[in-house]
């Protein structure tokens, strides 16, 4: 019988040479699917990837000297490795750079051309030409460049544009008629609202001012735009549009694209409108998830926190940070990550209740029975509670893990690990010990005990590669039917007979002060070699600035500056936040991050003039709240009381890039 078959997929990533724990986020949340529905005896395809093209790549390595294609290459490699060492069960990984994507989308962009969904046009507006900038008629200011005021010339520039305006109902329709193609339901509101219901204006899809991209195939001096690049790769990496398209024809359409909040609205309005125009079907699900932030403000600049997964995963395990990340945050919501909730989750959920009830029952069984897991002749009718219970927990984790549920998939699990160290309290192992007569019941006890953690194993396996296995091994049980997905729903089945073995602790307890103390360190010895290579850049002796009294006089020093972290935000939506008449919200891009800021610019800047500006943020203010929505830093303007112009630019500057 054919299996059934579950296609998911992570964004692909950009290629950055700092990843933090964030970005594993999305790929873990990925992974712990896949492995679920493999272990449900699914066919799945799990795909992951790059994306490597655009302006962006093209600068960065620019500035370092080396081609585009050597600075991906290298970094394309560590994002690699770092997948490996996560245990991630990608099928696929595809880079946007593999030539059978870039041939692949050469066809798809001349497809929809030759249709008529893709049309020449001109992108016209009013060009800055020191800025080499394009603004529209409500950007500029009296006739000038709002960037750096000198004045700017109408001008028409060729770009293709994709219909999108065309799809506008059709998206619509589709959403409402089909609840769970973006979850959760928040983000399908804010879509409709926000986004499809206003209007949709056609895309502009080429561009010519940078070379780093997919050409367009019969025009040249083009590349396509990196999104509909970037979002082909969900149906190129299957062979769709190659020779070989088997793959295509097998998994299309995907059972769910997860992604980060910030990149929901590509995927649902660009990405299914190009399947429409393609005549293919669309994605089964969209889930857009939320993200993990620092207290201090963004991941990539950790304060104090050490952030690098290689590090937190050679200190405490693989699957303690995935534990973490599955675990802390309700999957959808943001969270926030610090060192400290780590250490406390692996101390209270993985060293005292997992780790405990494993080394409590295998010290049981080795004491009274010599390391022989007993016969459960001695079972009495006061073990229902216990056994119903655990009994009840394979279903519900199906159940939440279908729906993502990741945290309260968990929960259902320690459930079952707090009943079964309740139920040794209860029992008295100790006590029963004591009275020859009571040694069947003392076999049940420990049986039961030993059954529970069986069924736990086996639900663990989709959140944590490696533990599982440690706990058979102690338990004596071999890989195979006793451990098999299903085999959790039924009472009775660990062998007994079966030789326990004691082995080391699951999870380490973690001195927490002793830990943070060594974390803090870490952290700020990396923050001074940082610190160390900007100044040596610079060839000055900085440490001697603020040595000579000039504090006192008023003055601050360099290195008072240097903790402002100042960087280009680009604005990607602004909205207004009702009941104000002088906030807005805007969400801002840096680089490979996303930000949400309240500001008080409404009565200078209408939302609509905003989008596309290039503004500066301070980006490691602590965040507060506005309005009840979270302020994620500030930007930068003119005026004291009364905002009277914002900060931009006076060139092209990528988002992310650092101010000083
Ligand atoms: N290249 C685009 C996606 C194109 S898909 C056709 C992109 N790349 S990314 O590298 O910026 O992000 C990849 C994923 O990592 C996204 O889902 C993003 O939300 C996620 N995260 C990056 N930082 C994160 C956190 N701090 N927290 C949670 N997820 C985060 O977007």
């Amino acid at each position: 019988m054919d299996r059934k078959k579950f296609y998911i997929t992570t964004p692909i990533y950009y290629p950055s040479d700092k990843l933090h724990i964030g970005h594993s986020y999305t790929t873990v949340a990925a992974d712990t699917i896949a492995r679920y529905k493999r272990l449900k005896g699914y066919d799945v395809m799990f795909l992951t990837g790059t994306d490597e093209h655009g302006q962006k790549i093209q600068r960065k390595a620019e500035a370092k000297g080396v081609s585009p294609r050597q600075y991906v290459d290298e970094i394309v490699s560590g994002i690699k490795e770092l997948w490996k060492l996560m245990k991630i069960t990608n099928d696929k990984f595809i880079r946007t750079t593999d030539s059978f994507h870039e041939e692949a989308v050469q066809k798809i962009f001349k497809k929809l051309y030759d249709q008529g969904d893709i049309y020449k046009s001109k992108y016209e507006g009013w060009y800055c030409t020191p800025c080499e900038s394009f603004w529209t008629e409500t950007q500029i200011v009296d006739g000038k460049c709002p960037d750096c005021g000198r004045s700017v010339e109408l001008t028409q520039e060729e770009s293709y544009f994709f219909r999108l305006s065309k799809y506008r109902d059709r998206l619509i329709r589709h959403i409402e008629e089909n609840p769970d193609f973006i979850q959760p339901e928040s983000r399908r509101n804010e879509m409709i609202n926000n986004f499809l219901k206003p209007g949709l204006e056609d895309l502009c899809v080429s561009r010519t001012t940078f070379s780093w991209g997919v050409p367009v195939s019969f025009d040249e001096k083009h590349v396509v735009y990196v999104w509909i690049d970037a979002l082909s790769n969900y149906v190129t990496a299957l062979g769709y549009m190659s020779e070989d398209d088997s793959d295509y024809k097998k998994y299309w359409p995907a059972d769910v694209h997860l992604v980060g909040k910030e990149i929901v609205r590509f995927h649902t309005i660009i990405w299914p409108a190009m399947l429409m125009a393609l005549g293919e079907p669309l994605p089964k699900q969209v889930f857009g998830h939320g993200w993990l932030l620092l207290e201090g403000g963004k991941m990539s600049k950790s304060k104090g926190n050490v952030v690098d997964p290689v590090i937190l995963i050679n200190k405490y395990g693989l699957d303690a940070i995935r534990y973490f990340l599955l675990r802390e945050i309700p999957f959808g919501a943001d969270g926030v990550f610090s060192n400290e909730a780590l250490i406390n989750r692996i101390n209270s959920d993985l060293a005292n209740d997992l780790g405990n009830l494993l080394s409590r029952t295998v010290a049981m069984i080795a004491r009274y029975f010599g390391g022989v897991i007993p016969g459960s002749e001695g079972r009495d009718e006061s073990d229902r509670n216990f056994t119903d219970l655990v009994l009840e927990a394979p279903g519900k984790v199906e159940e939440l893990l279908d729906k993502l549920q990741f945290s309260s998939a968990l929960t259902e699990v320690w459930k079952v690990v707090s009943r079964a160290n309740k139920y040794i309290d209860e029992t008295m192992p100790w006590e029963l010990a004591k009275d020859e007569s009571r040694r069947p019941r003392l076999g049940a006890v420990l049986y039961n005990l030993a059954e529970a953690l069986r069924i736990i194993s086996i639900l663990l396996q989709p959140f944590m590669p490696e533990t599982p296995p440690k706990i058979w091994q102690q338990l004596g049980i071999e890989e195979g039917p006793a451990t098999a997905w299903d085999s959790a729903k039924t009472w009775g089945i660990c062998p007994p007979g079966a030789k326990v073995q004691r082995g080391e602790a699951l999870f380490p307890r973690i001195d927490l002060q002793k830990e943070m103390a060594e974390l803090e360190a870490m952290a700020s010895q990396k923050g001074e070699e940082k610190a160390g290579a900007e100044k040596g850049k610079e060839g000055k002796d900085l440490k001697a600035a603020g040595a000579d009294g000039s504090e006192a006089a008023g003055y601050i020093s360099i290195e008072d500056f240097a903790r402002v972290d100042l960087r280009v935000a680009k604005v990607i939506d602004a909205q207004k936040v009702e009941g104000t008449d002088k906030l807005l919200k805007l969400t801002l891009e840096l680089g490979s991050e996303t930000r949400q800021v309240v500001s008080g610019i409404a009565n200078r800047y209408t939302p609509r003039e905003l989008i596309g500006k290039h503004l500066v943020l301070v980006a490691n203010l602590k965040p507060v709240r506005i309005k009840g929505i979270e302020s994620q830093g500030m930007i930068l303007a003119a005026g004291d009381d009364e905002v009277l112009a914002l900060v931009t630019l006076d060139r092209d500057t990528a988002a992310g890039t650092k101010v000083r």
